[in-house]
């Protein structure tokens, strides 16, 4: 979705806008532009389309000691030149970039034109830009604090004035905003992807900050003016990681990542002795956890998926009664909120919307909330009473895969933590350590599959529509499969359990139509290979992915690794993602940015 760049300093920022514009392509947007100020005067230059688009439009001229710039996914007004931001105020001193949304922007832009100000485009910001303009504070943060406070929604917000060349402010409530502190000069981003190529430290503001950035510091208040005291931190994630490595997709790149991803995730969490998972992060006490008597997962798309996988998890490893549901149902749905329920937010990004104020609906309420988080210091880590990041480095493509992974693996630690503080005896427990440390090799044994994988996928390359099917720990895998194959190769995929088929879907099994069915070789080996008879008697087409050949009853067999029935949905899922991959490449899909989604959903 939106992204912000900022710089203030000594040099020529544009180089390191357009850069920083590069870096937050990855969230998906539809149009980008760059203000820069200099000599008194704002040059602004805006184009619907890629940053590539912007940089070709670019004058060689066009050069300022601070500047602007933003990618922007249109939410009011069409994707167009002039909807794309910065707007400027009708003087054009005053240059704004936002994400986020100003929901009484319809009144202020009424009573603006009342007063004679000509709206430019049809989006909620330009009023920023007025109302910044038309202050008659001499300092331009206050004029930017006058301004926020007419204002209702949500915004992370950067500002560049003309007449004040030596600085930029920033503004944040419900969208992340990051200073990054280089050598005299310093950066603002609302994705830490944007700054790590200048500096690893970083500020995150809170929810009602904004900030003055100058080359040599910044200073930050509240919106009421008072004063506070940020500590800045330090990225763990190095420039390195967020490039494709030679790789034809960031997908491509992210999925064979995964072993070491995963050993990321484990990393000085296992003790075998004690047949346990060290999780630091909670905060927690083992008598608090005792009292735990269900278990709540909220997350989005695959987060929530995830979180299904995850339920199943906490569920046999601890028995406590566990469940997953979309974080955006949940928030509107006036939900009860018990004491003794653990609540437990997912998000590789730390900042989806619907997540977050699910979050914070919990908090407000009195639950306790832990987060299952990728990005270190994002919003929804900082809103979780404790949690476990997942340490799988930054994910670029909008598909997520390593992501996905990673948090199965989080919460098979977290079931395991649970489950021997409860009633997971410690040879269960030694068991479980055992196998999860196994899995970062296991992961590589099935991305070695990736060439057959490859030529399986070919099975979608005709097909309009597929199954995936999956029964009890196999239908989260199976509901995932089917998303990562919708996302990015537009096939239509629809998941259910294999059980519920006769109940109504088995009517659309056709000849010829790929259904891909998860057989592990578990207790229920038997139901899905009735399963996987009843669609061939069909004609459908089979592809099973499991631990052991049914000897030619299925047309294709993608094989993986067995580790613990708890942990196999985890390797299971991986040959789903290769496939999904590759039918997306064979179709000609923009696989790392898939029509109309975004990295990371930060607005409704
Ligand atoms: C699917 C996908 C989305 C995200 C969802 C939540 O591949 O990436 O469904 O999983 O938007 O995002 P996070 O995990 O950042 O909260």
């Amino acid at each position: 979705m939106c992204g912000i760049v900022g710089y203030v300093g000594r040099q020529d920022g544009v180089p390191i806008l357009m850069e920083g514009l590069q870096r937050l392509e990855y969230r998906g947007y539809d149009s980008a532009g760059v203000a820069v100020a200099k000599n008194g005067a704002l040059r602004v230059h805006k184009a619907q389309g890629k940053v590539r688009d912007l940089a070709a439009g670019l004058p060689k001229r066009v050069a300022g000691p601070a500047g602007i710039a933003h990618t922007r996914w249109a939410t009011h007004g069409v994707p167009s030149d002039v909807n794309a931001h910065p707007h400027v105020d009708a003087t054009g001193n005053v240059a704004v970039v936002h994400n986020g949304i100003i929901e009484n922007a319809g009144v202020l832009r009424a009573r603006l034109e009342q007063e004679g100000v000509a709206f430019a485009s049809e989006t909620d910001t330009e009023v920023l830009a007025h109302l910044i303009a038309r202050s008659d504070a001499p300092d331009l943060e206050d004029a930017v604090r006058e301004a926020l406070r007419a204002v209702q929604g949500t915004y992370g917000l950067a500002v560049v004035d003309a007449r004040h060349p030596d600085r930029l402010v920033i503004a944040r409530n419900g969208s992340p905003v990051v200073i990054g502190i280089g050598e005299r000069e310093m950066l603002v981003a609302s994705d830490v992807a944007a700054l790590v190529r200048h500096t690893q430290q970083i500020v995150h503001l809170d929810d009602g900050e904004m900030a003055t950035l100058r080359p040599d510091g910044y200073s930050t208040s509240t919106l009421d003016a008072q004063p506070t005291q940020k500590t800045a931190s330090t990225i763990d994630w190095g420039a390195e990681q967020y490039d494709k490595g030679g790789a034809e997709h960031y997908m491509l790149k992210e999925i064979h990542e995964q072993g070491a991803a995963v050993q990321g995730t484990l990393r000085g969490r296992l003790d075998h002795r004690f047949g346990t998972a060290h999780l630091g992060g909670l905060n927690l006490s083992a008598r608090e956890l005792r009292s735990v008597r269900r278990v709540k997962i909220l997350g989005c798309g695959s987060a929530y998926y995830a979180g299904l996988m995850g339920a199943g998890t906490i569920e046999s490893l601890a028995r406590i009664p566990a469940d997953a549901e979309p974080a955006s149902e949940f928030r509107y749905r006036n939900p009860v909120i018990e004491a003794d329920t653990l609540y437990v937010a997912v998000s590789q990004s730390g900042e989806t919307a619907d997540t977050l104020a699910a979050v914070q609906e919990v908090t407000r309420r009195g639950g306790r909330v832990l987060g299952i988080v990728n990005v270190v210091g994002s919003s929804i880590a900082r809103a979780c009473d404790g949690g476990v990041y997942l340490h799988a480095g930054p994910e670029v493509s909008v598909a997520s895969t390593k992501a996905f992974t990673c948090t199965a693996v989080a919460f098979a630690l977290l079931g395991l933590h649970l489950g021997r503080i409860r009633d997971l005896g410690p040879a269960d427990g030694q068991r479980l350590a055992a196998a999860l440390a196994e899995l970062p090799s296991q992961v590589e044994e099935v991305l070695a599959r990736d060439g057959l994988i490859a030529e399986v996928a070919e099975a979608f390359a005709g097909c309009d529509s597929a199954f995936y099917v999956g029964r009890v720990r196999g239908y989260p895998v199976a509901l995932e499969g089917a998303q990562k194959l919708k996302e990015i190769s537009y096939v239509h995929a629809e998941a259910y359990p294999s059980s519920e088929l006769k109940h109504g879907p088995l009517a659309l099994i056709e000849p010829g139509l790929p259904t891909v069915a998860i057989v592990p070789d578990d207790e229920l080996l038997d139901k899905n290979r009735s399963t996987v008879e009843q669609i061939r008697a069909r004609d459908g087409r089979v592809i099973i992915v499991g631990h052991r050949s049914l000897g030619g009853l299925a047309d294709h067999e993608i094989l993986v690794p067995r580790s613990q029935p708890e942990l196999d949905p985890i390797l299971l899922g991986i040959p789903l993602q290769l496939l999904a991959y590759h039918a997306a490449v064979a179709l000609g899909r923009d696989v790392d940015q898939p029509r109309n989604l975004a990295k990371s959903v930060t607005v409704e």
